[in-house]
């Protein structure tokens, strides 16, 4: 069974694909939101060819004129995809046909090779700044507001997930927000990765046409600080790198896993065992069995989204790594998983902002955490260091006091004078003032610790990074 629908490429062939073939090989299902980026393209490719007199002003002008028509059809929804056509670029080459016969020059000197790979640099720039800025900021603001709401509440630091050190709420959430700093590090490095311009590459080995490149990059904007054009060296490498697809693939899931570790933070701090966190009623379901359920389920699925955004990694560096030079019909798989990771990491991003904006501490559960003695057995090591007592030592003698205190059954800080001077004669009458979560926050004052007034500097540092 083959169909009547020709692709543009028929002339060489006698009869056109199976109808099964055509449903298995198109992708338009998927490209066609290239569509904006692809009428860009042509756009500056046509002008291109106007300049170098490929062809005339009016020919330019009906090209430039047609296109813009198709995609006024696109976005209001008049569009016909027909997956005959395969993908979004000859659906509107095919289209632009039927508006002006210059169409027919519009594919002069470039492939679709190029032209796909070009479309999908404009593509990752758009999305590597949406991310960051309707993203990642909108996170960082929220976490900031709420560890400058609590940046008097002390909660245990934990490692192991067993009481470790006090720290403050904000010095906890201040951590993800350096997290996500570099998340938007890595993705403004894959911008600068997808802003080189491989259009005039042609399917492989370039043009003998006299084609002007850069040009053309400059009119797509990709130029460097000075604003000189930047095109690809080799065009061999040009059409089959994917470089930047996994580069922006590698942030966005190192981006979720940050994002995953926040939510299993939450979703520990929400269960009734903490209960350090009150989370909004507006993300958060309720059970349909259970009555008093009220389950985290928004950062469940942050945590679940994180493994996608690994998959969509991992995809993409086995479909390339057996690839021969150059193009090879596999990578037209290389859009879905990118695709996927911008529209869900947006989504992410956005729910995890929403619930943070929303949530507020409990800050009754967490002083009653945090006030557990054993946090600071460490300060006490600390103390006996202070009085020369070198600090292994010291580690041990604070070990024997644990021990006698669970023996006792008593608070570690409420064990009596004389059974602890017993164990080492350098825990003199003021031992006990070691307990104090003020003066251990006091005593933490230098770069990077969890005290009061380095947290107002971290505080102030991200307000003044993150306004407007
Ligand atoms: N639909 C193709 C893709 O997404 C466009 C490039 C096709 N090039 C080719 N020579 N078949 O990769």
């Amino acid at each position: 069974m083959s169909s009547d629908k020709q692709a543009t490429w028929g002339g060489r062939f006698s009869g056109g694909p199976d109808k099964l073939m055509l449903r298995f090989s198109e992708s338009v299902s998927f490209d066609s939101q290239l569509a904006p980026y692809d009428v860009e393209c042509s756009k500056a490719h046509a002008a291109m060819l106007v300049r170098v007199g490929i062809l005339t002003t009016e020919e330019g002008e009906a090209i430039h004129a047609g296109l813009d028509s198709v995609l006024k059809d696109i976005r209001e929804g008049r569009f016909e995809w027909d997956i005959a056509l395969e993908d979004v670029h000859m659906n509107i080459e095919q289209a632009l046909t039927a508006k002006t016969p210059a169409a027919a020059k519009l594919h002069t000197a470039r492939s679709r090779n190029d032209q796909v790979a070009t479309d999908m640099r404009l593509f990752f720039k758009d999305a590597c700044q949406a991310l960051v800025m309707d993203g990642i900021w909108k996170v960082q603001g929220a976490l900031l507001d709420l560890a400058d709401g609590a940046r008097d509440i002390a909660i245990p630091g934990y490692t192991h997930l067993q009481r470790a050190q006090p720290v403050s709420v904000a010095h906890h959430l201040l951590a993800y927000i350096e997290m996500f700093a570099r998340d938007e590090k890595r993705l403004l490095q894959a911008w600068g990765s997808a802003n080189v311009c491989p259009l005039g590459s042609g399917a492989i080995a370039g043009t003998t046409l006299p084609i002007d490149r850069e040009f053309v990059a400059k009119e797509l904007g990709f130029i460097d600080a000075e604003g000189n054009p930047r095109v690809t060296a080799n065009s061999m490498d040009a059409v089959s790198d994917r470089d930047v697809f996994i580069e922006f693939a590698n942030a966005c899931a190192i981006c979720g896993v940050h994002i995953s570790r926040l939510a299993e933070d939450i979703i520990l701090w929400n269960s009734t065992e903490f209960g350090f966190i009150n989370l909004p009623d507006s993300f958060t379901t309720g059970s349909s069995l259970m009555p008093q359920k009220k389950n985290p389920d928004s950062m469940e699925l942050l945590r679940g989204k994180s493994a996608r955004l690994q998959g969509n990694l991992q995809t993409l560096l086995t479909l390339v790594k057996g690839l021969p030079l150059t193009y090879n019909r596999d990578l037209q798989e290389d859009k879905p998983p990118v695709f996927d990771s911008f529209e869900q990491l947006s989504l992410s991003l956005e729910v995890l902002a929403g619930t943070l904006s929303g949530a507020g501490m409990n800050s009754e559960a967490c002083a009653k955490a945090v006030a557990d003695p054993l946090l600071l057995a460490t300060d006490l090591a600390d103390y006996l260091v202070r009085k020369g007592v070198p600090f292994r030592d010291a580690h041990h003698v604070v070990g024997e006091l644990v021990a006698l205190a669970e023996d006792k059954q008593v608070p570690l800080n409420e064990l009596g004078d004389p059974d602890v001077s017993k164990i080492h004669e350098a825990l003199s009458a003021d031992w006990r003032e070691v307990f104090s979560l003020d003066k251990a926050f006091a005593s933490r004052e230098r770069p990077g610790m969890p005290g009061p007034s380095q947290i107002s500097l971290q505080i102030n540092r991200w307000r003044e990074m993150l306004k407007d």
